[in-house]
């Protein structure tokens, strides 16, 4: 059995927010779910969240998912926190361990905690790292013969032991019979008044339990989060990680210090990721596309070949091989757009699908229509979906050419091949092949003279 206990109790003062810490973000995630992400690829039989400050408001954000939630209240201490969760453990078998985590360190990484578990053995497993600056954290404490005799917090440390580097990141694996023995023995006699969990270490020594460890694969890992700098600095760094991850897959990003991702972008061969670009929720580029700079990109799928142009926006949109789209064009939820389409500046689509070979290259919305293959759009066409209540569809079959400036009142279907002419407010379906037109006839006033100024 895995029983993961993520400590999530703690205020977060520094963050100076009404939002509890762990539902802070980091690339557009909860800090919370980047902890439970590195969890489930555990895949742990239990996972308890101690939560404590905003207790009701972290449950809401998880309700329905495959978690407990159990409550420290008042907080005594990380010791404290890890027996609160423990009463909701039956004893397993003899290989029952508990994994202590932390809501507000977001970046560790499954394969470390998997090397932290197997460097378990039987006994307890501490990760820890050596540190330039150690001030803050709970030291290594070692015996003449350099093995672990416990843990000592930096407000507890002698001069001599604040000068050790080998810091406790916090996060360690114990048996959980043991663990329960030992958090019975604690006591809050110390500099904080508070129950230490890693006191449990030097009970472990004592109770001849081996006590391994493991240091994180980055350092960046074990960095926690008690204040906006920190968070800031944390997202850089995970955005870093991100962008180099891509980087390694094959893809080009024109700077990887200006690339946003938040969420989950996957890509084939030779993408191009231009400056400035934010990709959130599920993104696929296939191979080849082109992505200009400064784009949004939420849930889309982009095809092969297709060439994004600058300062484009895309939501819940899928977009064909070979198309062109931008610059400054917007895809709304349900836009589809065929293949070799293009969709130029200043164009909007919603709930539209546009067929192969299409063009709408110029200033126009184009909401709940369906529109079909080498079909012309020109400059300022609207349909009119929406009659204040209800929204109605628009049919643009095949070949049709729609002159600048129209108007097609929905519901109403354009033939195949039809023509309207510029300036068009199409409130009847157009026959196919034929021009259709409503337009003022122009005349012209012969014999005209411009007023003068009198006097
Ligand atoms: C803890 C460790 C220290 C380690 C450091 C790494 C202890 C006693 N010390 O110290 O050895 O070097 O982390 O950052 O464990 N929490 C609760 N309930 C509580 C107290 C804390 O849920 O009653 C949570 C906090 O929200 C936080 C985490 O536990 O996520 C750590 O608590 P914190 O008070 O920051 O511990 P440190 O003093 O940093
Ligand atoms: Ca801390």
């Amino acid at each position: 059995m895995l029983n993961i206990i993520i400590l999530a109790a703690g205020l977060g003062k520094r963050m100076q927010s009404d939002l509890p810490k762990v539902l802070h973000s980091i690339a557009g995630q909860p800090m919370l779910s980047h902890v439970l992400d590195a969890a489930r690829a555990l895949s742990p039989d239990r996972v308890i969240v101690v939560v404590g400050h905003g207790a009701d408001r972290v449950r809401q954000a998880y309700a329905g998912q495959d978690l407990e939630f159990v409550l420290q209240q008042p907080q005594q201490g990380t010791g404290h926190a890890v027996m609160q969760a423990l009463p909701e453990l039956l004893e397993g078998d003899a290989d029952d361990t508990c994994l202590v985590l932390y809501g507000d360190v977001p970046l560790v990484q499954a394969d470390t905690l998997r090397a932290l578990l197997r460097a378990r053995g039987n006994g307890l497993a501490l990760l820890t790292e050596t540190l330039d600056d150690p001030s803050g954290y709970g030291r290594i404490v070692r015996d003449d013969q350099g093995r672990v005799a416990r843990i000592v917090e930096h407000k507890d440390a002698s001069p001599a032991e604040q000068a050790i580097t080998e810091v406790n990141t916090g996060i360690l694996a114990a048996p959980t019979a043991d663990l329960r023995r030992w958090l019975g023995r604690i006591d809050n006699r110390n500099a904080q008044g508070e129950y230490y969990l890693t006191d449990i270490v030097g009970l472990a020594v004592q109770d001849g339990v081996s006590v391994a460890h493991a240091q994180p694969a980055a350092h960046w890992e074990t960095l926690g989060v008690n204040s906006r700098v920190q968070q800031a600095q944390l997202e850089r760094i995970w955005q870093g990680e991100q962008a180099r991850r891509l980087l390694e897959q094959g893809v080009t990003l024109a700077d990887p210090a200006r690339f946003d991702l938040r969420g989950v972008l996957s890509c084939g061969r030779d993408v191009f990721i231009d400056v400035g670009c934010v990709f959130e929720g599920t993104v696929h580029l296939a191979d080849g596309v082109r992505i200009g700079p400064h784009c949004v990109i939420r849930d889309a799928r982009i095809g092969a070949g297709t060439v994004l142009d600058a300062y484009t926006h895309i939501e819940g949109a899928q977009v064909a091989d070979a198309a062109r789209i931008g610059p400054y064009a917007r895809l709304r939820p349900g836009a589809d757009i065929g293949p070799e389409a293009h969709v130029g500046n200043f164009v909007e689509l919603k709930k539209t699908r546009l067929g192969r070979g299409s063009k709408a290259n110029h200033l126009a919305y184009l909401g709940d229509a369906v529109i079909g293959d080498r079909v012309n759009i020109g400059a300022g066409t609207i349909t009119c979906n929406y009659d204040g209540v209800n929204k109605f569809q628009t049919v643009i079959e095949d070949d049709a050419f729609i002159g600048s400036d129209t108007q097609l009142v929905a519901p109403v279907r354009v033939g195949h091949g039809a023509t309207l002419g510029a300036g068009t407010t199409l409130t009847r379906d157009a026959p196919p092949d034929e021009l259709t037109l409503s337009r003022a006839r122009q005349q012209s006033v012969p014999g005209w003279k411009r007023p003068v100024r009198k006097g």
